[in-house]
């Protein structure tokens, strides 16, 4: 795909012009709460500006509209007043909601006898508990396999281990996604984070590529060249030789230009690209042996909040490898990158102003994920499918 050129941009918000829905897409699987957070109490959670009431009855989690139809008060201030009926009681006067249905299984104030009109209720979500993570999907249709929106090593969790973290940033998840576009940030604004500290700056100006993934799930990156630093003229060194005394690791081969078929995650894992972009809001970001995988997924709240779920993935070698990968994890990973890498992110983030914009070349993998969201997101099937389906399985019948 070709580099946009610098471009002023001058629309009343630069998203506008893209495509690219302000409270997120609907029709996925989006990690909501890790599961150990839900316990005997109902507990209110916002996703895609849905407000939604999760709880656990009887072993089984289940997720309904947190708004009572009668009077409009929160399901989530309710309890289970019934345990093992897989019911929710509203706290205001005790109307009573299956989980299952959703449908108004009583109305506590009204006695055994109550008119209950046909059609009372509230919405049901699909929701399913997986990693430890409960995933909920919010939509128009019916719930695709939970599998189908996640990357390989999540979904197969028999193959893989690791760990989430999450946090809450303070910003539309447009402008958090496009930060995850390899946007070439990470060589300026993480240039002196404690994670790569001894290592030179990650190469810049690279060129870019964008291509869609061989799954159509999404858009892989491919950098090549780059340089680790450079002299500009009245200006001096970037990284400036005040802070390039400590950068005392050698190159890893990262910027070179390395043929990408010989490395080790396309020979032995058919990955083709370290750095890709995929629907709904996920970024996925391994290591060249491919037996390692980021992955970073934005969860809209509302129009000015998103959950940020970062999974660590691990390929399972052996008892050793995963004791030392949870080492690592625990004592180094955790807090240099999810925490104090990503706060270098969330500073800016939060501060950004999404009113105009110029676009450049470092943004070619930004202006690709907007283009793809905007002709690839999943839609409900129209009436017509669905007539069609209807048809074809009346014809089968
Ligand atoms: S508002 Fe819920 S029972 Fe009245
Ligand atoms: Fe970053």
């Amino acid at each position: 795909m070709n580099a946009p050129m610098s471009t002023p941009i001058t629309s009343p918000d630069v998203y506008a012009r893209t495509g690219v829905p302000e409270t997120g897409l609907r029709n996925y699987w989006y990690p909501v709460l890790a599961g150990w957070r839900l316990g005997k109490k109902p507990r209110a959670v916002k996703i895609l500006n849905e407000d939604i009431v999760l709880f656990r009855d009887a072993g089984k989690i289940h997720a309904l509209q947190d708004r009572c139809p009668h009077r409009g008060a929160q399901l989530s201030q309710g309890s289970c007043m019934y345990p093992g009926s897989g019911t929710l009681t509203c706290p205001y006067h005790g109307w009573t909601f299956s989980g299952e249905s959703g449908n108004c299984v009583a109305k506590l104030m009204e006695g055994p006898e109550a008119v209950i009109a046909p059609g009372t209720g509230v919405k049901t979500y699909p929701v399913k508990e997986h990693l430890g993570v409960i995933w909920l999907f919010v939509g128009d249709m019916e719930a695709v396999p939970l599998s189908d929106d996640q990357p390989e090593c999540l979904a197969k969790d028999a193959e893989w281990h690791g760990f989430s973290t999450w946090r809450t940033y303070h910003c539309n998840w447009r402008v958090l996604k496009d930060n995850l576009c390899h946007d070439l940030h990470a060589p300026f604004l993480h240039r002196n984070a404690p994670e790569l500290i001894l290592q030179p700056v990650f190469p810049h100006a690279v060129q870019l590529a964008a291509e869609p993934t061989a799954d159509g799930r999404g858009i892989g990156y491919k950098a090549r060249g780059g340089i680790n630093k450079a002299d500009y003229p009245g200006l001096g060194q970037f990284p400036p030789a005040r802070e390039s005394w400590y950068r005392r690791l050698k190159p890893t081969g990262r910027g070179k230009d390395i043929d990408p078929t010989k490395s080790p995650a396309v020979v032995k894992y058919g990955y083709l690209h370290r750095q890709s972009s995929l629907l709904p809001g996920i970024t996925l970001i391994g290591r060249p042996s491919g037996n390692y995988f980021m992955c970073r997924w934005v969860v809209p709240i509302d129009e000015k909040t998103t959950l940020f779920y970062t999974f660590s993935r691990y390929r399972r070698q052996g008892a050793v490898s995963t004791m030392l990968q949870k080492l690592q994890w625990i004592f180094w990973l955790s807090w240099t990158h999810d925490w104090l890498f990503s706060d270098q992110d969330k500073r800016v983030l939060e501060k950004v102003k999404t009113q105009r914009e110029t676009l450049s070349r470092t943004d070619a993998g930004v202006s690709a994920w907007r283009r793809f969201v905007a002709d690839h997101a999943r839609r409900p099937p129209s009436a017509r499918e669905t007539g069609q389906d209807a048809a074809h399985r009346a014809a089968a019948e």
